[in-house]
Parts: structure tokens; sequence; C-alpha cells
């Protein structure tokens, strides 16, 4: 069967290639790939910049956003032969560390979880694959092939559940809140801002293609200006850009107890800061900033509610582009007005 491999800390680089069966020893669910999502994630892994190999193999199968369906499973599992499927990218430390141990390894503690088609585990990027019941999540069929924006959801579930968290510090009554950055990460964040009643406004690059009529559509407001000009007074700002300047713009930018959650993987780059200055905003004001990575089961759960209770025609204009499986270079290529690309590996 056909398989997309990359080789993270070999030069990067990919290549679709004929693998093995999956090994039963991978779970006792069979799945059958119908879609991949592609984000940032997996062209820095192409890139050689981030990914680990599985320990002992010499190629990694890329793909972390999966739908599938279910070819065979074992009786008294959840699952059952034709259901859709979307499989858990983190897998627990072998400690287990307490986080994993809890049922947590999105928050693990020691850093040696795994990843699939991420970290020293293999992906969802090949005809067939298997899922260990515990690590794998029933699609509601409703959601049909929108599905494979289960993960990339469940990592904002994750999100707005710990900010959520994070407010009930104290009596909190948010009204507005940013997100920086309109790709598939800050759409679905601006999303779920919209389904909590919150005034979103939502800042990015891109003055044409579809992005500012998606944020409108959500009954949000678009600004192509930086964050200080765009809103001041955000009681929640989501970062999903990473870009340092950004980044920092958000942590000087919040309204007075202000929560700013980053998303966002930045790069490494120096700027000049005045330390002290922020940190007397940040105490004076009570604000909060805090990082979040990743999902567990509730979060896929959480995920999938937010997505059927979304308007599914918009939901459909996220997927901007589907790429069949035999053209995957193109899918890997960022294209201008891309938001969420897929490959498809029923076509
Ligand atoms: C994935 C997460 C993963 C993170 C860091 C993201 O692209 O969606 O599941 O934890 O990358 O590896």
């Amino acid at each position: 069967m056909r398989a997309l491999q990359v080789r993270p800390g070999r030069g990067g680089g990919a290549d679709l290639v004929s693998v093995d069966e999956p090994s039963p020893d991978e779970g006792s669910v069979l799945v059958e790939a119908l879609a991949l999502g592609v984000c940032g994630t997996d062209r820095e892994i192409v890139r050689d910049e981030y990914g680990a190999l599985p320990p002992g193999d010499e190629a990694l199968v890329l793909g972390h956003e999966s739908l599938g369906r279910v070819l065979a499973a074992p009786a008294g599992c959840e699952l059952a032969a034709g259901d859709l499927v979307a499989g858990v990218v983190r897998h627990p430390d072998p400690v287990p560390c307490s986080s994993c141990g809890a049922g947590e390894p999105d928050m693990c503690k020691n850093g040696r979880y795994t990843e699939r088609g991420i970290k020293g585990r293999h992906g969802f990027g090949r005809e067939r694959y298997r899922l260990e019941p515990a690590f794998a999540i029933k699609v509601p069929p409703a959601l049909g092939h929108l599905g494979v924006l289960i993960e990339p959801a469940s990592v904002l579930a994750k999100a707005w559940e710990h900010i959520e968290r994070i407010g009930r510090r104290a009596h909190w009554a948010p009204r507005r809140a940013l997100v920086t950055g309109a790709g598939p990460v800050g759409l679905l964040a601006a999303l779920m801002a919209r389904q909590r009643g919150l005034d979103v406004h939502v800042v990015d690059l891109a003055r044409d293609g579809p992005k500012p009529q998606l944020v409108r559509d959500l009954g949000a407001t678009y600004h192509v200006v930086d964050v200080a000009k765009a809103c001041t007074t955000a009681d929640v700002i989501v970062e999903c850009t990473g870009a340092p300047a950004l980044v920092l713009e958000a942590m000087r930018c919040n309204a007075g107890g202000g929560i700013v959650c980053l998303a966002g993987l930045s790069g490494s780059k120096t700027l000049d800061v005045d330390v002290g200055a922020l940190n007397q905003r940040l105490v004076l004001h009570n604000d909060v900033i805090f990082g979040t990575v990743n999902a567990n089961r509730r979060h896929y759960r959480d995920a999938a509610e937010a997505l059927l209770a979304a308007d599914r025609a918009w939901l459909e204009r996220l997927i901007t582009r589907r790429v069949p499986l035999a053209r995957w270079a193109d899918a890997l290529e960022a294209h201008e007005h891309d938001v969420k690309v897929v490959i498809d590996f029923a076509a």
C-alpha cells in the first residue's frame, strides 16, 4: 500500500512509497484512510525543522489530522466496521508522568510523549493504519468528510476549555475576544469564540482570498492592522500565528484581567523588550499568559460537538483544496489562498 514518508533528522523531504500493511501490534482497530489534513507542522517536518523518527526506523509515516473508515474492530469496542474514525495524535510517555497517568498526555510533563506522524510514532498518511481503541475517536456520521477537522478543532477545544478554567479564578464576564491569524487554527478559535457569544475580532495579513469573508460570515470583525489598532479591550486573546512580534503585542494589548492564550509555535527570534514595563502591566492587570498544545480525548469530543453546532456550509469553505494522494507534493506546498488543504485518499 502507498504511504507518505518523511525523514526527520535525516535532511527532510517527503516521498510516496510502498510499505507493508500495518502490524497488528499497532492496534486492534484496522482503518482505511479517507482523508488527511495538512498543517504547518507537516510542512515543518518535511523541511526537517521538526519531528522525530520512531526508534530504530529510518523514515516516519507523515500525517496527524486523520479521517478514516473502520475496516475491522474487536468485539466490545465502541467502533464497528463502517464507522468513521479519527486517530488521537498524542500517546502517553512510558514512565508515565502524572498527567499522562491521568489520561492527559496533552499535558505531558517530561516530554517523552510520542505523537502520530510527528514524534516517534508513525502517522495516518497511508492507505491503511491501525489504532488502539483508547486512541480512536468515533466521528459522528453527520460530520461526514468534515470529520477531518476534528484534530485541529480539538486543539482549540482544549484552548477554550483552559481559557474558561483560568477565567473562573475570579469573577469573569468576558465580552470581547481577539484572534491573531485567520488560518484554520485562527478560524476555528474564532468559531468557538462566537459559539460562546463573544464579540470576536480577527487580525490577519490577507486583504483578499477567502479569509475576510469567512471571518465576517461568523459574525466577527476582520482587521488587516496591527493588534493594538484592532482591539485593546479584548478579555481573551488567542494568538494563533506564533509570529514573535504578534506574540509580544498580544501580551501588551489585552484588557485588564485579560487572558492571552498562545496557540501558535514560533521560530527563534530576538526582540528588544522592556521586560520591566511588561511585568508591571501583567501584575497590575492580573493578566494571564499561557501556552497550549495538543488535546486529549475529552477535547476531541468537545471538538466534534463544536463542529456539529457550526454552519456546515461555512465549515465546507474552510477546506479550500482537496488533493488526491497521487498529487501529494502539491498538497504539501502552501498556496496563497489556502485555508485547509486535505489529501484525499478516496479519490
Ligand atoms: C498538532 C498537535 C501537536 C503539535 C505539536 C500540531 O500541529 O495538531 O497535535 O501536539 O503540532 O507537535
